[in-house]
């Protein structure tokens, strides 16, 4: 991707800054931080499949191919290996972080991937303090942030709200989650954990009996990043044996969920009872907060989980958090804590996609060259 002499010092100034990572967990905590090196030593970055996301926005997981989130995840686990700053991957870009809806991970974790890729960010944590306040359009909004920006990555509490923006912006929009509606680069993050954690999920389906038993606890049709997680996992389908929802509504889906499903030739079932599926469930993802109508609400609080829980032994858990009571303190030092990782992962995996996004892959050199040097 560059020339070699460049190539050379790059990699001097990576084995001079050395992989630098703050997201251990803990001593004394089994909490799961797989390694991400599983993911790319024999199965390198294919570029071209990434390339095929330059200038896209990004507003749902089924836009994604399987490849796609299998190459981003490869590239976000290398990120998670190399320093990178000396790259300067988005040197000259500027991305405004518009979030008219509480975060404390989406928006932070944005801007640090930003960031450390030396990149600049225009932040609103409040979108009340924009014109909204004086009851200006999404609309008008859009058409400013084109002269402002280079990508917009923005959360609202309305449904309909990344139609709204872009009826004007012509930048790439990326949806950091509208109402009920989805939350894709969550599901990415959520994937990526799951890929370290297996890598053989990165790999094209070779028949075996490892296939996962994945438990969903929460409704796709209300919260947003559930139903995403679950359209992302349908991408995954060779790789599963069944999904479970286990949830309080008797039709968890919705009208487009259903409809997707019906095509998706993946086995699943809805259950309210979570006694009886826990035992055989091999992730389990939960959630309980959801925004709906006006407000932020509990849904499926009823289903708790704790470190006495009849779970399998190899059992991970992910939750996009935040977490009420649903998701005990006690399991966050045993071996099912997957949701640390997934969400101090969801940095790398935002990098690899504003990389993607924003045309800015040929940054970094020839992953040949990187890829031996960082492994421990
Ligand atoms: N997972 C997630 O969306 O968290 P925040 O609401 O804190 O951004």
């Amino acid at each position: 991707m560059t020339d070699s002499s460049n190539n050379h010092s790059k990699a001097e100034a990576i084995r001079k800054n050395q992989i630098t990572s703050n997201i251990e967990p803990p001593e004394g905590s089994e909490a799961i931080r797989p390694e991400p090196s599983g993911l790319f030593v024999d199965n390198p970055v294919d570029v071209a499949v990434l390339k095929q996301l330059e200038g896209k926005h990004i507003l749902e997981a089924g836009q994604f191919s399987y490849q796609q989130v299998a190459e981003l995840c490869k590239l976000a686990a290398v990120l998670e290996k190399i320093e990178v700053w000396p790259y300067h991957p988005l040197d000259g870009k500027i991305a405004v972080t518009a979030f008219f809806e509480a975060s404390t991970r989406t928006r932070t974790s944005f801007e640090s991937a930003f960031y450390r890729l030396d990149g600049k960010v225009i932040s609103i944590a409040d979108g009340s303090t924009t014109g909204q306040a004086k009851g200006e359009s999404l609309a008008d909004i859009g058409e400013m942030f084109n002269a402002y920006a280079d990508v917009v990555i923005m959360r609202h509490t309305d449904t309909n709200s990344p139609q709204q923006i872009l009826e004007n912006l012509r930048i790439p929009l990326i949806n950091a989650g509208n109402g009920t509606g989805e939350h894709p680069t969550q599901a990415l993050a959520d994937w990526f954990a799951l890929l370290k954690w297996r890598p053989q999920l990165a790999e094209v389906y070779q028949p075996r009996d490892d296939k996962l038993n994945i438990g969903i606890l929460g409704t796709p049709g209300s919260m947003r990043a559930v139903k995403s997680f679950l359209l992302m996992a349908l991408l995954f389908k060779e790789h599963i044996g069944k999904v479970t929802v286990i949830s309080e509504m008797a039709d968890p889906f919705g009208a487009d969920v259903t409809e997707q499903l019906k095509h998706a030739d993946i086995e699943y079932e809805v259950s309210n009872d979570v006694r009886e599926h826990l035992p055989s469930l091999d992730v389990v993802y939960m959630n309980s907060i959801a925004f709906l109508g006006d407000a932020y609400k509990t849904m499926d609080g009823r289903y708790k989980l704790n470190a006495e829980s009849p779970l399998k032994d190899s059992a991970v858990i992910l939750h996009p958090l935040a977490r009420l009571d649903e998701l005990d303190t006690s399991l966050d030092k045993t071996q099912h804590n997957l949701y640390f990782s997934q969400a101090h992962g969801a940095v790398f995996i935002r990098q690899a996609l504003l990389m993607s996004v924003l045309g800015r892959l040929d940054t970094l050199p020839d992953f040949d060259e990187i890829k031996p040097m960082n492994l421990k």
